[in-house]
């Protein structure tokens, strides 16, 4: 009879002492799938808290990291996941050595727990709404480059709206473009997506200027209207493979008939400040990582044909979902706000030109 609780299913396997306990079960229990009062066999055997730790599990890849992110401890979680996958009478989740995978029946779950959780989330808003709030959770994905803006924005935002939880992914312009595709955040801030397609939305949005950066000791930094083969026998620090940065800097060199030497590749604006100002090299950032420093420090923009290259930025989201309310209001404000980011950016820029007018003054 529909609404019996299946047999017990066995534990996960004990041969990874060291992973987590993935409930599993063989047996396929189709009182699920039946017709009749099959239907509402999950709802009276399944609780949202399950089907958010699923969705958490599947999107982190980790049972550990979805009991941090939602304050629960592991065996709690394992406990939950168990239940569920007794409920669906199928198991959820299996080893991949030694990462768990989501199970063709997880998978499928998965799918649908989104969609709960979203319809969930977007009714929350608007009940809040109604009553003048706005409450909720926005999940931000942001290019490098965009982390030294997009915490601002927010910290603004959430000065309006106090009520709304915030995350923020911070990766490259590859993995960026992967979360996209994977609907893994509400909205993002990268370059032009590489597809573009009616189910994408891009909104242009600030502009995101490759400018060429070198040590203030560097002799270039005392030079103007450089040519660009004369940075061919300098040593080149380069983002990582599946950076944009990388992938405009290697474009331009290309154009002229160039590649640069390479002496070094990081994954990161910041180590890579840290090397030029450690005398490795030469490379080309965001001006948008530069603004601390344009108020003076080590470094100098590289007056060289061709820099900067001028991007945009872009605010994207995928209209495969419904965008929430919350994405739409911060959405908007990121639009009224990109004003003060141009400002910043001119600020800095004519720092930058200070500073080389008065490098090239001493030395002249
Ligand atoms: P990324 O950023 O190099 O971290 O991918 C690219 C960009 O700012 O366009």
């Amino acid at each position: 009879m529909a609404g019996r609780k299946p047999k017990g299913v066995p534990a996960g396997s004990s041969r990874h002492s060291a992973m987590p306990q993935i409930p599993t079960t063989d047996v396929i229990d189709t009182r699920t799938s039946t017709g009749g009062n099959g239907s509402d066999y999950l709802i009276r055997h399944t609780t949202l808290r399950q089907l958010q730790l699923l969705e958490a599990i599947v999107r982190l890849g980790s049972f550990t990291r979805a009991a941090e992110e939602l304050f629960l401890t592991q065996p709690t979680v394992s406990m939950q996941i168990k239940k569920l996958s007794e409920a669906i009478g199928a198991p959820l989740f299996r080893h991949v050595g030694r990462t768990i995978e989501p199970t063709d029946a997880g998978r499928e779950v998965h799918a649908a727990c989104r969609d709960i959780l979203a319809t969930l989330s977007n009714l929350e808003i608007k009940l809040a709404d109604l009553k003048g709030l706005k409450r909720g959770r926005l999940r931000l994905g942001v290019l490098t480059t965009a982390k030294y803006v997009a915490p601002e924005i927010l910290g603004a935002f959430c000065q309006v709206y106090p009520g709304i939880d915030v995350s923020l992914k911070v990766t490259n312009r590859e993995h960026i473009h992967e979360r996209l595709m994977g609907h893994d955040d509400d909205l993002y801030v990268m370059g032009q997506p590489r597809e573009t397609n009616d189910q994408i939305q891009t909104i242009p949005f600030a502009p995101n200027p490759l400018v060429m950066v070198a040590s203030v000791d560097h002799p270039l930094a005392r030079q103007r209207s450089i040519p660009l083969n004369a940075l061919a026998e300098e040593s080149f620090i380069l983002r990582e493979s599946g950076s944009g940065i990388r992938d405009a800097v290697l474009t331009q060199f290309a154009a002229g008939g160039l590649i640069p030497r390479v002496r070094m590749q990081l994954g990161s604006n910041e180590a890579i400040k840290r090397a030029i100002v450690g005398g490795l090299g030469i490379a080309a950032l965001s001006l948008h990582s530069l603004t601390l420093e344009s108020a003076g420090g080590r470094l100098a923009l590289l007056d060289v044909e061709g820099f900067p290259i001028i991007r945009r930025w872009h605010l994207v989201y995928s209209r495969s979902r419904e965008l929430s309310l919350v994405a739409r209001t911060f959405l908007d404000f990121a639009i009224d706000y990109e004003p003060e980011i141009r400002a910043r950016l001119a600020e800095a820029e004519a720092n930058f030109v200070r500073i080389r007018d008065s490098l090239i003054a001493q030395s002249s």
